[in-house]
């Protein structure tokens, strides 16, 4: 019995990964390194997963079948797969949108592919994002509201995953689940993120840019309290008779949005110095806010976040200067 992760040297895949091997999980690694971002970074994230017991690795595309399938052939022993590899990060997509398709959209074909020939697979975990609620005014963000208006090509690539998968449970009963992961961050975490961004503008004496006017929200999720709810959905396949096909949407959130000023405040209490803000307006294929409802992960994974802003920053700022150097 093992687990594929995907995404593996990326900044939630690491951390999954890292979770699963220390309750005596066997995983297989998978990530094609590429460099969106600083790839030492992810070679860094490896690091710390190689030479653990149980452990494997494969550099492999995602969107080359042959690669993917290779890696299935290569371990016969997986039986459950956690696919968090992407081209993920919003304002990217706009630049280039290709990278989306390919990694996101035909990616993810291919793996939902490797694991309907794989027999006995029992789930296939999956991520997917806040950023499938577009510009939605209803708030908190409730897995059962509409999402058929995505503000940027990164959020329909990842609706387009999410009724890709339904349809797969449909037809062959693959048992899968998708988690909309609402703004992850913690140490080894991305440096196109804000938190990455606003440490950095912080300690170096840059000024921060701050969109739309400093006029946003967002659910900040930190990364253990993501994990715990990601181990805790792979340790539940749905039943197809729950929905009438096996597959179900979970947000993973922290239940409250923050005004971005206090998170920018937090960070400059971390870091022991304030940064000047120059406000500018809100940016192409943005929302202004982003707020999870986890009724339903509480009640079906037992999920439950308890990692405030106040306790997260200080720890990602720590790993942050450590690694950075700054
Ligand atoms: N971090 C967040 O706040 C957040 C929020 C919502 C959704 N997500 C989703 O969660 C998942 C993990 O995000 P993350 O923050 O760890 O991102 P990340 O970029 O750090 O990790 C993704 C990893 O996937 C690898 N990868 C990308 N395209 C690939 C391909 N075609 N073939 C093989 N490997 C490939 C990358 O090299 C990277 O290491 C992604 O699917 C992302 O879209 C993240």
């Amino acid at each position: 019995m093992s687990v594929l992760v995907t995404g593996a040297a990326g900044f939630i895949g690491m951390h999954v990964a890292r979770a699963l091997l220390e309750r005596g999980e066997a995983v297989v690694g998978l990530d094609n390194l590429n460099s969106y971002y600083d790839p030492a970074l992810k070679h860094a994230r490896l690091a710390t997963l190689e030479g653990q017991q149980g452990f494997a690795f494969h550099a492999a595309e995602l969107a080359e079948r042959d690669e993917v399938f290779r890696v299935f052939a290569a371990h016969p022993e997986i039986d459950r797969v956690v696919h968090l590899a992407a081209q993920a990060g919003v304002r990217y997509s706009l630049e280039n949108p290709y990278a989306y398709v390919r990694s996101n959209v035909l990616g993810h074909l291919v793996m939902m592919e490797a694991c309907r020939v794989r027999t006995g697979l029992k789930h296939f975990v999956y991520a997917s994002s806040s950023s499938v609620y577009g510009g939605n005014t209803k708030l908190p963000f409730a897995p059962e509201d509409r999402v058929d208006a995505p503000v940027s090509l990164y959020a329909a690539t990842k609706r387009a995953d999410e009724l890709m998968s339904s349809c797969y449970a449909h037809l062959y009963g693959l048992p899968s689940t998708g988690l909309r992961f609402f703004t992850v961050y913690g140490p080894w975490g991305r440096p196109d993120m804000s938190p990455w961004l606003f440490a950095e503008a912080v300690l170096t004496g840059r000024p921060i840019r701050v969109f739309n006017q400093g006029r946003m929200k967002r659910d900040f999720t930190y990364i253990d309290d993501v994990v715990a709810g990601v181990l805790a959905a792979l340790d539940r396949p749905p039943a197809a008779e729950e929905t009438g096909r096996p597959h179900r949407l979970y947000n993973l959130g922290n239940r409250r949005a923050e005004p971005l000023l206090d998170f920018i405040a937090a960070i400059e209490r971390a870091c022991g110095r304030t940064a000047e803000k120059i406000l500018e307006p809100m940016q192409p294929g943005d929302v202004e806010a982003t707020w999870a409802d986890i009724s339903a992960s509480q009640r079906d994974l037992g999920y439950a976040p308890s990692t405030r802003i106040e306790q997260g920053i200080p720890k990602f700022v720590a790993w942050f200067r450590d690694y950075t150097g700054l």
